[in-house]
């Protein structure tokens, strides 16, 4: 028996009488589906099924939809409702606008990495593409995840709770969202795995000083999310479940790309100012999809526009051990709605792996899945040692490439990013534009690194 969103469906496996109306044969037999209404299953068994009413919102092809127990139906229409509110509502656009330029700091510099630059064209005969970064590391609280968390917050407090949950990987969804409720009077609970609380151990020092309560959990970022969920299933009445993930059921992954989108949009305003046009390609890290939406939406429809997302291979996509789930993952039903997921053989999840805490889910996006379906988006994966390129003497890794030649330091998640520069550089045209999205800073990595490194 399949049970989708509030309908159930029963298969009965109904004989049919032969042709010539004599008894049915041993093995004749069809599936019958139909929707239980009030309809007893008698009429069943006699009306002929009616077709099923398809439900289009918050899906992405196959992708996306709202597959949940009937007691969330209701809240999380609510939710749609007060989204799409505030997204036509003026007072609430200028609120946000006023906050992310006065509190956040947008707009975020597209920074034009010459040096960087300099470095491919030096080991191609001095060809190569123009490097532009787009620099969300710059955000107050050092990443892309503020925009969404303060948005979100706003609505959380337009539509009266008091307190807000959420959960976190590398502690900057975890910390946005504290500072946000700091700032607009909302208490702050952030559910994070213990292993992340000791590899993020000053954005968790951070969270606590804003005045977040921090509960570990066992297990990976997924654990911590679902905790986090049945927190707020338990307190519905009085608070908001904070999503910084562009997964989960509609509305939250089109909430999360939406207000994700300013990266963008600014994107495209700031390269029309700089060099007249559209960037050639868009490089951004995967690991829910929300700061590779947030780069890639404003361009979906520009298909001269190449939009790359680089996915964690941990310690390689053969060992198992990685969060490749675009590159390596099946089609399944998963916190809600239908995306790519890490799965073995017997449905069970795969727990995903990376050096970058951010990057650790075993899901994605379903309007990631849908991209990379319809082939609109292309994927790669880089490693932890990529990433880091921790053991090789050769001058500049991808981590260190930023912070020796352009005086940035930049998260774990934005190094895998950074790392597909290398395969990507020297198959593109001297003087293409590639925009890579900086979407974190990398202070809560640098004992990982200098762990791993030889900087
Ligand atoms: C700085 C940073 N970048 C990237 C990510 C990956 O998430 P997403 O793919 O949703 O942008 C995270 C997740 O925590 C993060 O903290």
């Amino acid at each position: 028996m399949a049970c989708i969103l509030q309908g159930a469906y029963v298969s009965s496996h109904r004989q049919l009488k032969d042709k010539d109306g004599s008894e049915p044969r041993p093995g004749s037999s069809v599936v019958v589906r139909a929707v239980v209404t009030s309809t007893t299953l008698q009429t069943l068994n006699t009306t002929p099924p009616r077709p099923l009413k398809e439900r289009t919102e918050g899906k992405f092809g196959r992708f996306g939809g709202k597959f949940v127990p009937e007691t969330l139906v209701s809240c999380l229409s609510q939710l749609e409702a007060e989204f799409k509110k505030a997204l036509h509502d003026e007072v609430f656009q200028e609120e946000l606008a006023t906050a992310l330029r006065e509190f956040v700091g947008r707009e975020t510099p597209l920074y034009n990495a010459e040096r960087l630059t300099e470095y491919y064209k030096n080991k191609n005969n001095g060809e190569g593409p123009e490097i532009y970064l787009k620099r969300e590391d710059l955000n107050h609280c050092g990443s892309h995840k503020m925009n969404n968390a303060l948005a979100q917050a706003m609505i959380a407090k337009r539509i009266g709770k008091r307190s807000v949950v959420t959960a976190t990987g590398a502690g900057q969804h975890g910390l946005a969202t504290t500072a946000a409720c700091a700032k607009l009077g909302l208490e702050c609970t952030v559910f994070m795995a213990a292993k992340d609380m000791d590899r993020q151990y000053s954005n968790v020092q951070f969270m606590k000083l804003l005045g977040a309560q921090v509960e570990g959990v066992n297990g990976s970022f997924k654990d911590a999310a679902s905790n986090a969920f049945r927190c707020w299933v338990e307190n519905m009445e009085k608070m908001y479940h904070l999503t910084g993930s562009a997964v989960g059921p509609h509305p939250c992954p089109t909430m999360v790309r939406e207000f994700q989108s300013v990266i963008g949009k600014e994107t495209k305003m700031q390269s029309m100012k700089k060099w007249g046009g559209k960037p050639d390609m868009l490089i951004a890290c995967v690991g829910t999809g929300s700061n590779a939406l947030g780069l890639f939406h404003e361009f979906i429809k520009h298909k001269d526009v190449r939009l790359i997302g680089v996915e964690a291979a941990g310690l390689g996509l053969k060992s198992g051990k990685h969060s490749s789930t675009l590159t390596n993952g099946e089609v399944a039903l998963y916190h809600g709605a239908i995306t790519y997921l890490l799965q073995d053989e017997d449905g069970q999840i795969i727990q995903p792996h990376s050096i970058a805490a951010g990057m650790e889910y075993p899901g994605v996006s379903p309007e990631l899945s849908f991209l990379k379906e319809s082939g609109r988006a292309e994927f790669f994966s880089a490693t932890d040692q990529e990433a880091l390129n921790a053991v090789t003497v050769i001058k500049f890794s991808a981590y260190e490439r930023l912070c020796k030649l352009e005086g940035i330091i930049p998260s774990l998640e934005a190094a895998h990013a950074l790392a597909i520069l290398d395969k990507v550089v020297p198959t593109l045209c001297n003087g293409h534009k590639v925009v890579v999205n900086c979407c974190g800073r990398g202070d809560k990595d640098v004992p990982i690194v200098l762990h791993r490194t030889t900087i």
